[in-house]
């Protein structure tokens, strides 16, 4: 088992990261504050992974609430349910809410915890390769609107994130796929070494080799704990951890939600980021390249669907959480391995960029 660190001060959590970790009382008992526990899991998952979970919580007094599984159903309605349940159970503001499952169900469980009686604890049981190596991590927490993609929502860490890597093993290869999307982003934006490393480690990590998915699980929550560390609320840095992003939820949002899955409409905005970046003169062709084989190499899609149009997604892209007095701020790449935050980009280039880049 590894032991990482976000350090926050005194709302530092750690990441425990190791196989066979679900169900052992250890890791998460400390980070308990009183004997309510709620469980909050999805229709897919729960079948998998509550019953060991609720094994790791005797003492407790546990409870469960199931929520349907889906991009789609990460909204304010759905996420009621999480709230009926804790008020019908009488849950008091010492209870901890946990999050068992993916990012969608991480997201909504933090933002609940946010939010119910104005702030409870909550605990990251992240169980997709990408919530293992971001969403849990950093406190972002949320809903989608219908305009626009993660846009409710509040920073609010949780008390520490338990990452088994067995749960990883019952995931299917295009949600993997998704995960190791995100994992590229973490080399392309600020880690060169981590690009050679994942170009060399590509069919390992596919293949779920145990000892490649901790490594590249440990290395990813690194850099963004590192990133984090510097910048909680997103006022600079932390922005670059949206590479890829603008774009990615341009096409989530224009295709229905759960349509794209996020990982893969990242893996798009990585591509659109570099190629924009190469016209704008600051990586190379070659670079663009080697960042289209990376992804390509990791199964991950690269171009944006047909079902999308130009105009769409540049009108998409205008609601996004980095626009400053209505101008799209992108991450872009200085050179592979360092992106930066800018608006200083030519709206032809980009439009020139997106017609040429469809699948
Ligand atoms: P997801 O939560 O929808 O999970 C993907 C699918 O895998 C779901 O069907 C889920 O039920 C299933 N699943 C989960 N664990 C499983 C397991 N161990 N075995 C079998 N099936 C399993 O999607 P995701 O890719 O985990 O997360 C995407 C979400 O995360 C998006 O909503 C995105 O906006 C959000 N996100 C948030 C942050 C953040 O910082 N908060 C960062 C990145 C992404
Ligand atoms: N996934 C972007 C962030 O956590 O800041």
């Amino acid at each position: 088992m590894k032991q990482l660190q976000v350090d926050l001060g005194h709302r530092s959590y750690p990441i425990f990261i190791g196989r066979d970790l679900l169900g052992h009382a250890e890791y998460l008992a400390p980070y308990i504050q009183s004997k309510q526990v709620m469980v909050v899991s999805n229709t897919t998952v729960a079948p998998l992974y509550l019953e060991k979970t609720l094994a790791g919580l005797q003492g407790f007094e546990t409870s469960s609430v199931i929520l349907p599984d889906g991009e789609s159903y990460k909204n304010l309605h759905v996420l009621n349910q999480i709230f009926d349940e804790l008020l019908s159970q009488r849950f008091d503001r010492r209870a901890t809410l946990l999050a068992l499952g993916g990012g969608v169900v991480g997201d909504m469980t933090g933002f609940a915890a946010a939010c119910y009686q104005r702030g409870v604890s909550f605990i990251q049981i992240p169980t997709t390769l990408l919530a293992q190596v971001d969403s849990s991590v950093g406190g972002k927490t949320g809903v989608n609107h219908p305009l626009g993609k993660n846009m409710i929502g509040a920073f609010h860490q949780p008390q520490c994130v338990l990452c088994d890597t067995d749960t990883l093993n019952t995931l299917e290869e295009r949600q993997l796929s998704a995960g190791l999307a995100e994992v590229v982003k973490y080399g392309l934006l600020g880690d060169a070494d981590f690009i050679g490393w994942l170009e060399n480690n590509a069919d390992q990590l596919l293949a779920r080799d145990p000892d490649a998915l901790a490594y590249a699980i440990e290395r990813s929550c690194q850099d963004k704990a590192d990133i984090v560390a510097k910048d909680e609320l997103e006022a600079g840095v932390r922005a670059l951890l949206n590479l890829g992003h603008t774009f990615g939820h341009a096409i989530e949002t224009g295709m229905g939600y759960g349509v794209c899955l996020h990982g893969e409409a990242v893996g798009m905005g990585m591509y659109l980021a570099a190629e924009l970046s190469q016209r704008q003169g600051w990586i190379s062709r070659s670079d663009v390249e080697r960042t289209d084989q990376l992804l390509q190499a990791m199964n991950i899609p690269r171009r944006i669907p047909q079902d999308i149009s130009v105009e769409q997604m540049l009108e998409l892209m205008k609601v996004d959480k980095k626009v400053r007095d209505g101008q799209v701020r992108l991450v872009l790449l200085k050179t592979l391995g360092e992106a930066f935050l800018t608006s200083d980009y030519s709206a032809d280039l980009m439009r020139d960029v997106l017609s040429n880049s469809y699948a």
